[in-house]
């Protein structure tokens, strides 16, 4: 069976997960992720979550179609509100807006549990993920970005650690991006390019993107 290649955004996602953990990926869809991690040894079990059954039934040809049954196990689940807490040590999060991730995580009763690692990768609205994990006493530990097809992507490992920091509002846009790293520094542009138009209508960005622009040498 010939192995496929993940693209730049999943891959991106897979080199935070830890070799040896069990994987939850929430939102699983063709469950690529997952299989790919069993296919190169990164992984030996983890749990493809979807929401819509049609999804799942991708999920499900891909895991057959690469005999992993016995290493991946499909489940229908609005967020992880099917998974227990022992089931999973890293979580991906990945392909959906900023404010479902922050509900998937609010919904999660045992979310809060330190040790767990979180790979977050919000397609739209980050800002409102940020906000979410630092007024609940996640903390973004390692954050990276890429580019997929003439698009930009970030993705954030994360972790619970219990203290509630406060945060200024450029965060919620920089994170714990490095903008001396070509990449991040791309998606900053992006980001910032962003905030000008909405600027337009809504002045009080104004000294946000000052911020942005002076702090990242943008
Ligand atoms: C755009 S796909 C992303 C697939 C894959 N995670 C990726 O990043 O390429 C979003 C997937 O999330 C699923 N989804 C949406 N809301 C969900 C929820 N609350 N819980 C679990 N899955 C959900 C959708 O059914 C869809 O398969």
């Amino acid at each position: 069976m010939r192995l496929f290649s993940l693209d730049n955004r999943l891959s991106l996602c897979a080199s935070f997960i830890r070799k040896g953990a069990t994987l939850a990926d929430i939102g699983t869809d063709h469950a690529y992720l997952p299989v790919w991690l069993v296919l190169h040894g990164v992984i030996n079990r983890a749990l493809a979550c979807d929401i819509n059954e049609g999804p799942l039934c991708s999920g499900l040809d891909t895991v057959n179609r690469y005999e992993l049954s016995d290493n991946i196990t499909l489940r229908l689940s609005d967020g992880l509100k099917k998974v227990n807490s022992t089931e999973a040590d890293d979580i991906v999060i990945a392909g959906m807006g900023g404010e479902l991730i922050s509900k998937i995580l609010n919904d999660c009763p045992w979310a809060k549990t330190k040790g767990k690692h979180y790979i977050l990768q919000p397609m739209t609205k980050c800002e409102v993920l940020i906000k979410y994990l630092y007024e609940n006493g996640f903390e973004i530990i390692e954050q990276q970005a890429c580019e997929c097809d003439s698009k930009h992507y970030t993705v954030m490992l994360v972790e619970y650690t219990g203290d509630v920091k406060q945060i200024d509002e450029s965060f919620l846009y920089t994170g714990k991006l490095n903008p001396s790293d070509e990449q991040s520094k791309a998606y900053l542009k992006h980001v910032l390019s962003h905030l000008q138009k909405r600027s337009i209508g809504n002045k009080e960005l104004l000294p946000v993107i000052g911020k942005i622009k002076g702090e990242c040498n943008l």
